[in-house]
């Protein structure tokens, strides 16, 4: 199996490629990244114990000559994680979202197309549904509803995505997955975000009234969700992937500051986040069914080794939370 996988310099990506190298051992792997403000190649460094299995490019998934010269090699499977990922950024201007997630999925759509790449998979994510009310959960049948920037560019790729297999009958699979968390995760997103400003004592920023539901699941439980889709799904099909963790956001974070036995004073509600959904949940029971896939990590252990990791890689984000990622935070939480 030969894999192109893009994005894999965040957080999800490289999580997926390690996982990839380590479950096949005849699986190579070539990773293509532009490494903006959250590709990071330190995230790829535990790659380098596999060699050759695993090489790097640096590149721009919309630069259509860049791509067409990367797929002409000729994959088995493209795998696209590469986004601009934070609602937040999207808030403040929604071109990059447009450019990467929209034409850069349009780019590769094509190159894939062109050079027969055997299948195409696409990274979504569950808020291309929109908000729920207190009850229920989003099936695959459920109309597209995207309230923020990002979620709108990850709908509009989505659309794409299925007028190729439609249209031109590639073989393409999408995935819409709930909200991870783990290790490598940028610190703008909640989890992370709330871990090193605790451990910094610095005060932790909620939105509104804090109650904000989210279903989380640990990055390795998506990856390995991706891994059997690409492997088993159904040319056409989408799939959504969650294990039913929903959790107000404030409870997260209560929960995040007695583990680090810090005060609850540091937590502060702050102006809420424009066209913020009130709640996500994911129903996977197709990929249950269908493929058999069934979540393994427990949140509260998996939460706990997330908390560990982050004391244990210090440098890792001291080094993105003193560079310009710190622009952006004074932006968007100093009026807040
Ligand atoms: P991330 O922001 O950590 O990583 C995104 C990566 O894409 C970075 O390495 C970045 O350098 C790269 N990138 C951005 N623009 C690029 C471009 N034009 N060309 C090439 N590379 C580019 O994001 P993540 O959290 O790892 O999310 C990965 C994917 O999973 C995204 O498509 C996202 O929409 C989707 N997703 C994320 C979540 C979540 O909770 N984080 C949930 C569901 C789906
Ligand atoms: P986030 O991690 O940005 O993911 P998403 O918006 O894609 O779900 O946010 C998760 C939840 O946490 C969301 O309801 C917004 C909330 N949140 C805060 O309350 N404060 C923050 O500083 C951040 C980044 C998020």
């Amino acid at each position: 199996m030969k894999l192109l996988v893009t994005g894999a310099a965040g957080f999800i990506g490289s999580n997926f490629v390690l996982t990839m190298l380590e479950s096949y051992p005849d699986t190579r792997i070539v990773t293509l990244d532009l490494l903006t403000y959250a590709g990071n190649l330190e995230n790829l460094q535990d790659t380098g114990p596999y060699g050759d299995r695993h090489r790097f490019i640096r590149g721009d998934i919309a630069d259509r000559d860049l791509v067409r010269s990367v797929v002409s090699e000729g994959f088995d499977a493209v795998v696209n994680f590469a986004a601009e990922s934070h609602v937040d950024r999207s808030i403040l201007d929604a071109s990059a979202f447009v450019r990467t997630n929209v034409l850069g999925t349009q780019v590769l759509l094509d190159a894939c197309r062109e050079f027969g790449v055997g299948r195409f998979a696409q990274i979504s994510t569950d808020e291309v549904y929109g908000s729920l009310g207190a009850v229920g959960a989003f099936t695959e049948d459920d109309p597209l509803a995207p309230n923020s920037p990002y979620s709108a560019s990850k709908a509009a790729a989505d659309m794409l995505v299925r007028s190729y297999h439609r249209t031109y009958g590639m073989d393409v699979v999408i995935t819409r997955c709930s909200n991870n968390y783990g290790p490598y995760q940028f610190p703008e997103k909640l989890i992370p975000l709330m871990i090193t400003n605790a451990l910094s004592d610095k005060e932790l920023p909620v939105y509104g009234d804090g109650m904000h539901v989210r279903d989380w699941i640990h990055v390795r439980d998506h990856c390995r969700a991706i891994d059997l889709i690409i492997g088993k799904g159904s040319a056409g099909e989408i799939y959504n992937i969650g294990a039913n963790t929903e959790l107000p956001n404030v409870r997260i974070v209560e929960h995040i500051l007695a583990r680090l036995n810090k005060p609850e004073s540091l937590i502060r509600f702050v102006k809420d986040r424009p066209g913020h959904d009130r709640r996500y949940a994911m129903d996977s029971s197709k990929l249950n069914r269908e493929l058999g896939w069934e979540p393994q990590v427990a949140f509260e252990q998996g939460l706990d080794e997330t908390i560990c990791w982050y004391i244990e890689h210090e440098q890792w984000w001291q080094r993105i939370k003193s560079g310009e990622y710190m622009n952006f935070y004074d932006t968007w939480y100093g009026d807040r």
